[in-house]
């Protein structure tokens, strides 16, 4: 269902990254913020399969969180994840802390806002990673000059698929 025209999914290669990324943090506790039709969560999910870790996923389609619990079973992958349907962020301030990994991919205006209102429950090292920053650059200016100056962070632009902001949560010391 990557292919059908509202998935909006990453391109396999950010995909692939974001696995690779989560796999190699070791990150078990996971939260996305775009879920589609589950195709970049069945990439996290396969992660943590091996992390011995767990995914949230967030989407306000009710139509698209059912066709992506039905992949996540399809794929053997249902236990690794717990999909939530609802506007990011009404949901994001109801979860618990900490979290080791972010995907920031639903609406681009508020990827701030949803950075946000996780910072606090974030552990140290976390790892935020927001897709589009080359697709969308000029609606993402504002987050990436933000989250480039942030004490908490360091940031750095990816040149992977549609362009991914890497924002790695300083360890406090
Ligand atoms: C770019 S797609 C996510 C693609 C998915 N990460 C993948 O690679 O398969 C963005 C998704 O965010 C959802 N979305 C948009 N605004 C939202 C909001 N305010 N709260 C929750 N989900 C939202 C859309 O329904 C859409 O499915």
């Amino acid at each position: 269902m990557a292919g059908v025209d509202d998935a909006l999914a990453l391109p396999r290669v950010s995909a692939e990254f974001v696995h690779a990324l989560v796999l190699g943090t070791g990150a078990r506790r996971v939260v996305e913020i775009g879920t589609s039709y589950g195709y970049s969560g069945l990439w996290i999910a396969w992660a943590l399969a091996q992390n011995d870790g767990s995914l949230i996923t967030i989407d306000n389609e009710p139509r698209k969180s059912d066709a992506a619990r039905a992949n996540f079973a399809e794929a053997g992958l249902s236990k690794y994840v717990d999909v939530r349907t609802g506007k990011a962020a009404e949901i994001l301030p109801s979860l618990k802390g900490p979290i080791d990994f972010v995907l920031n991919d639903a609406d681009k205006e508020n990827c701030r806002l949803y950075v946000e209102l996780l910072l606090k429950k974030l552990a140290d090292r976390a790892v935020v990673v927001t897709d589009n920053i080359d697709s969308h650059a000029e609606e993402l200016a504002g987050f990436m000059a933000w989250i480039r100056r942030h004490d908490s962070f360091f940031s750095t632009p990816v040149p992977v698929g549609s362009g991914m902001e890497l924002s790695v949560k300083r360890a406090v010391r």
